[in-house]
């Protein structure tokens, strides 16, 4: 599907398909196992200047886009759908303060993520509030120039390794639109606290934990673009713009999987002959290669409406999410099932990549609440179809 993309977005590709398959697959079954951070790959990374794809020039980036990011994801998902989100999770942390940071904290905080020295992660989830992300519960209470923060965040990607955080707090708990605000809270600032690190079933090299916050009192040139109330709002458009680097994962462990698969349904013999020639593999095979397509081409289209500012681009990464992630669990579990008990056994490749690929349609927003979005977006569309109502009869007028 190289047609799709621009040369800039194949020089991006092919630099993160050099560093996967030389950096990370040889390495991604062991930090699957050890379930730690993979510093060696961070560091290959940021090398071969990945870090900086989607952060403009003038604070030390790329300049690159949305598309830009998610082929560089996909790359890296299709070797360890761990190490994409590891990646990915550094560009969800960070588009809140280039979408609506201050002057003064993108030249603060920009560069070093550009580098890929400064760690970032996304602090908007809460134990009691997962997909209703305006019921957070977490405080920010205004004194004088500071806030004091306290509360607690949960399932807080790549939270235990980072420097940086984005944390969404409510600041006014009597406004209904403008009760939450963003905060950008680094590791070393008092009253900030990794909590209990979850034990996962997938992604297992980037750390998932909980944030605690008690009594961290910040200055207000902490707070997310300077102004209150925001919060909610830079929140969803956030996640409007990295839901499709979600999608990329996902496409990336569909075809990793369907790579491993296409190997071994030619190399394994039964019956005499590779099981590749036998039909109803072949329509498995077919099957896969098909949706990875149709999906890879629905995040390429809905990532160039992100970087076009479409005004249908909560809905094209509603879209993209929904459809890339619910493929990549359909195209691993097949894969499985093409490696019969092999792939069932964690002596081989393609079980990681079904458990990869689970959490693709959690996070950043189920794939429930992304019908949901989509469903309200094309009803708010729709008044473009007015003229074929006259084409529908009252049922009154057929009497
Ligand atoms: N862009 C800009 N503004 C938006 C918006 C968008 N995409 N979506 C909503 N808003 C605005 C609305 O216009 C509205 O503004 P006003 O009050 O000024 O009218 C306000 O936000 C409230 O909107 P809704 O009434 O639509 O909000 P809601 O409470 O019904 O929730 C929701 C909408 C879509 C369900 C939202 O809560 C949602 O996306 N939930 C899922 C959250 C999510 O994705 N969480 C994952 C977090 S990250 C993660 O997974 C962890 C990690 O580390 C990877």
């Amino acid at each position: 599907m190289d047609e799709l993309l621009s040369r800039q977005n194949l020089q991006w590709r092919d630099r993160a398909r050099a560093v996967a398959r030389e950096v990370v697959l040889p390495r991604a079954w062991k930090y699957d196992r050890l379930q730690e951070y993979p510093w060696d790959i961070k560091e290959a990374l940021a090398s071969a200047g990945l870090m900086k794809v989607w952060i403009p020039e003038e604070y030390g980036g790329a300049g690159g886009g949305v598309l830009d990011l998610c082929v560089v994801v996909e790359e890296l998902s299709r070797c360890c759908g761990g190490t994409g989100v590891l990646f990915a999770v550094n560009a969800l942390g960070s588009f809140p303060i280039l979408l609506a940071g201050t002057e003064e904290q993108k030249r603060k905080y920009l560069p070093g993520i550009a580098r890929g020295e400064t760690l970032i992660a996304f602090g908007l989830s809460e134990k009691g509030a997962g997909s209703d992300a305006g019921g957070l519960s977490c405080r920010a209470e205004p004194d004088g120039k500071y806030y004091v923060l306290n509360g607690s965040k949960k399932w807080n990607t790549n939270g235990p390794a980072a420097h940086l955080n984005t944390v969404f707090a409510v600041t006014d708990p009597t406004s209904k639109s403008r009760r939450v605000s963003g905060f950008l809270l680094e590791r070393d600032m008092p009253g900030y606290r990794v909590g209990y690190v979850e034990d996962k079933m997938g992604i297992r090299c980037v750390p998932v934990g909980e944030l605690e916050l008690e009594n961290c009192r910040v200055h207000e040139s902490q707070l997310l673009g300077g102004k209150p109330g925001l919060g909610f709002k830079h929140a969803m458009m956030t996640l409007d713009r990295a839901r499709p680097g979600v999608a990329a994962q996902a496409v990336g462990l569909a075809q990793g999987a369907l790579d491993f698969a296409m190997v071994y349904a030619q190399q394994r013999q039964q019956f005499g002959q590779p099981i590749s020639s036998f039909q109803m593999v072949q329509q498995m095979l077919a099957d896969m290669a098909t949706k990875v397509a149709a999906a890879r081409a629905l995040v390429y289209a809905a990532a160039k409406a992100v970087d076009a500012g479409s005004e249908s681009l909560t809905k094209y990464s509603a879209m993209c999410k929904l459809f890339a992630t619910d493929v990549a669990m359909e195209v691993t579990t097949a894969a499985v099932q093409i490696f019969g008990g092999y792939g069932y056994m964690r002596d081989y490749p393609v079980e990681k990549y079904m458990r990869d690929a689970k959490i693709t349609q959690i996070y950043e927003g189920t794939n429930q609440i992304q019908r949901l979005v989509v469903a309200r977006n094309l009803i708010k569309e729709a008044g473009h179809l007015g003229h074929l109502e006259r084409f529908i009869p009252v049922p009154e007028d057929l009497r």
